[in-house]
């Protein structure tokens, strides 16, 4: 790889069959790893073959969680070519979680080139089957060796990637999602609009609790009233009652989603009454049981746009849309899809080809 120093792997991994793909289960054979020192700045970026690191127990990212990711995708196009879907709106979200969380932010253009050039050396492993695609996993972690709580003095930044199918089990059908008022993602001040480990470790004790009650997934309401919509474990949350439709604003407690931005934008572009504001879940539910809810679904890079068919509060189960996906759910997969593996033009310049 020209731009990077580059060692190939001696021993290249078996390549999983594109239909046998989850989420995240396999890795390729190579990782871009970069260093950071302070007064320093970031240094040695390198692409290596895939493998453990190696780090002191006392490595303050183990303990005090100061970690950062984010998640994006490579499809591959009907005409063979490989493109990332939003490549700047991740790697700048990347440096805002990374300013949340007090860590070192990096120049945008060399996030994205390495992007372009991890793609490009394990390109082979682009999957080609309708639906999948190579999930990309930048990460930064605290290196420093310490157990004093303060921000670490060195960083590593790694990009991992991995081929993936569906997020959910139930692949692109309508999931059934449980309003918890008993567990909380964020409240306004703290993590939520950073992708950061601490949220997602979390949030594991709602997701269990959702799991053991049939449901596939939390939606967190807000913190102080536990009455506002916030989001999904992983995904931005999205309803349409009448003919608007409605989704959290970003008030400083959910991720910043780049399928909640595309999907909003598109829904603008086709001129439909769009918006961000507080919505409760009693008028979720209300217009659940009156028949006025008539669409809901979760937005995000591993769920792409995914239907709600039940929505379960306090012990009540309302279904949506027959349990079906609905129609304008279905149009925004459709042209998020069509866009992401060039089938349709891409009015916006969202994607980018990695040249191979
Ligand atoms: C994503 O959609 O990229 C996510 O980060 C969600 C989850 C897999 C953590």
């Amino acid at each position: 790889m020209g731009q990077f120093p580059f060692t190939r792997t001696t021993t290249p991994k078996a390549k999983p069959a594109d239909d046998s793909l989850s989420f995240g289960k396999v890795t390729t054979d190579h990782m871009f790893l970069m260093n950071y020192e302070e007064g320093k700045g970031w240094f040695d970026p390198r692409i290596v073959p895939y493998g453990p690191l190696s780090l002191d127990p006392a490595t303050s990212v183990l303990h005090y969680g100061q970690a950062i990711f984010d998640g994006l995708k490579a499809f591959r196009g009907d005409d063979g070519q490989i493109r990332l879907f939003r490549a700047d709106r991740h790697a700048q979200r990347f440096n805002r979680s990374a300013k949340l969380m007090s860590m070192p932010e990096l120049p945008v253009d060399v996030i994205r080139d390495s992007f372009e050039a991890l793609v490009g050396v394990d390109a082979d492993w682009v999957p080609r089957k309708a639906g999948t695609s190579l999930y990309l996993r930048p990460t930064i972690i605290a290196t420093d060796v310490m157990l004093g709580v303060h921000p670490s003095h060195s960083y590593l930044y790694f990009l991992i990637l991995s081929p993936v199918g569906s997020y959910y089990k139930e692949g692109v059908k309508p999931v059934r999602i449980l309003a918890s008022d008993a567990h909380v993602r964020a409240v306004k001040g703290g993590t939520g609009e950073a992708k950061t480990a601490a949220n997602y470790a979390q949030s594991l004790s709602g997701q269990v609790d959702a799991e053991k009650a049939g449901y596939t997934q939390v939606l967190y309401l807000d913190g102080v009233h536990r009455k506002y919509l916030d989001e999904v474990g992983t995904m931005n949350i999205m309803v349409k009652i009448g003919d608007e439709v409605i989704t959290p604003p970003l008030a400083g407690t959910i991720l910043d989603g780049v399928t909640r931005a595309s999907t909003l934008q598109l829904m603008r572009d086709w001129g439909l009454k769009v918006s961000e504001r507080p919505i409760t879940i009693d008028e979720v539910m209300e217009a659940g049981r009156n028949g006025t809810l008539k669409e809901m679904w979760g937005t995000g890079t591993a769920a792409v746009v995914s239907p709600v068919g039940t929505l379960g509060y306090k012990g009540e189960d309302v279904t949506i849309n027959g349990g079906q996906t609905g129609e304008l759910t279905q149009k925004l997969y459709d042209a998020i899809v069509g866009i992401q593996y060039g089938r349709t033009n891409d009015p916006h310049g969202w994607t980018s080809v990695v040249k191979v």
